[in-house]
């Protein structure tokens, strides 16, 4: 099984489009089958040398007759073979200045591979082995933008390759595809980016601001967005759940005095809440901690981390950067954040966020992504 769900042209195009600043000189696709990233690397830098392999040679041949590569090869890049075409491919260590992926996925149950990366030999799912065999030759600075399947972050088989990779490298979840983005394919699917920290605390090769938390390990944190709308203006307390709208969120804590009866967007888990749309404040960085289930407004934002533990370590990471958070609101009439604006500053907190499909911005992704997400943004400060 080789995983083949070829890239769709349109999310290959969203992909490179991530990229801004110079030209990358080199860029690599190690799983690059008919070679959708690559084609749409050439269309955006057409000076750019291309570098791809694959384990299928029919797809690297058909490739090669297509595109101006620099270097095309058939090999199974997990396993290298100890060859010429493997010592050609080590003249590009630590040379690459972006590799693109979309690797192969299928790693039934508990099977991991083992990769070496930095002397260091890590157990992890094949999509992840791939990202991390890569990194042998990302040049410093360089960049990573893979698409992997939402289970890698948020899996135990991953969180130790991710944490150990946070140290080194800004991880940013950029967004994520509809389940429907592949052919024949039911995975849902993040576009990940993996920057190199020191180089993007120089500013050289992301337009992010830089992290200045570079120790931390990274938190994995689910998106809520409320969808219970017109909140009753009465106070109604005969209701059977609280009620939390962006006005109960004062003083860093959730004072709701509404119930409602409707069972539509609740939360029962200890939870950042911030407001969704509305003046940000500081205070406004509320803890919920409450053990009875709530209905959130859609003008509401929980932050679920995947522990209690987890929920005071991300309050004060959000507390520390909440300038930067500030920033994220935006809108000609009032303030509000999009998800995947907020999903953005949580990455500089190393906080990698993962929206539920029921939770997602109403439009859908690729209309987000495409038509560059001003639409997405008006309809969500309507
Ligand atoms: C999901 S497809 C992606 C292809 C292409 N990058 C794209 O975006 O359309 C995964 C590719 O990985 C290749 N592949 C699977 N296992 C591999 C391995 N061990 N080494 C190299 N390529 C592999 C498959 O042949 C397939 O072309």
């Amino acid at each position: 099984m080789n995983d083949r769900h070829y890239t769709p042209a349109y999310i290959a195009e969203f992909v490179t489009n991530i990229i801004s600043g110079e030209a990358p000189e080199l860029v690599a696709d190690f799983a690059c089958g008919e070679g959708a990233l690559l084609r749409a690397a050439s269309i955006r830098w057409p000076h750019a040398k291309l570098i791809a392999t694959d384990l299928d040679e029919a797809a690297v041949a058909c490739l090669r007759g297509e595109l101006r590569v620099h270097y095309a090869a058939s090999l199974d890049f997990l396993n290298p073979p100890e060859s010429y075409i493997d010592m050609q491919l080590s003249e590009f260590e630590g040379s690459i200045s972006l590799i693109l992926l979309n690797p192969p996925f299928s790693c039934k149950g508990r099977s991991s591979h083992q990769t070496s990366w930095n002397g260091i030999n890590y157990r992890s799912s094949k999509a992840l082995a791939f990202v991390l065999r890569s990194l042998i030759y990302l040049k410093p600075g360089g960049q990573v933008i893979a698409l992997l399947p939402l289970s890698c972050l948020s899996s135990q088989k991953d969180a130790h390759v991710l944490e150990s990779l946070s140290c080194q490298f800004e991880i940013e979840v950029i967004d994520q595809l509809q389940a429907s983005a592949f052919k024949d394919c039911n995975v849902r699917v993040a576009v990940v980016r993996f920057t190199s920290r020191t180089v993007a605390a120089a500013g050289v090769a992301s337009t992010e601001p830089p992290s200045m938390l570079t120790n931390l390990s990274p938190l994995f944190v689910t998106l809520v967005r409320g969808s219970y709308s017109n909140p009753p203006k009465k106070i109604l307390t005969s209701g059977r759940y609280p009620l939390i709208h962006s006005t109960d969120l004062k003083r860093h804590s959730v004072t709701s005095a509404r119930t409602v009866n409707s069972r539509r967007s609740t939360i029962s888990s200890p939870a950042v809440l911030i407001p969704r749309v509305g003046r940000f404040r500081l205070d406004k960085i509320c803890e919920y901690n409450l053990s009875t289930t709530s209905v959130l407004t859609d003008c509401v934002i929980a932050i679920i981390p995947a522990s209690n533990s987890e929920l005071i370590d991300l309050i004060g990471r959000m507390k520390d950067r909440y300038v930067d958070l500030d920033e994220a609101y935006s809108g000609t009439c009032a303030p509000y954040i999009t998800l995947s604006r907020l999903q953005r500053f949580l990455a500089r907190i190393a906080v990698c966020a993962v929206v539920p499909e029921r939770s997602r911005d109403k439009i859908r992704l690729e209309v987000d992504t495409i038509a560059g997400r001003s639409s997405l943004e008006q309809k969500c400060a309507a």
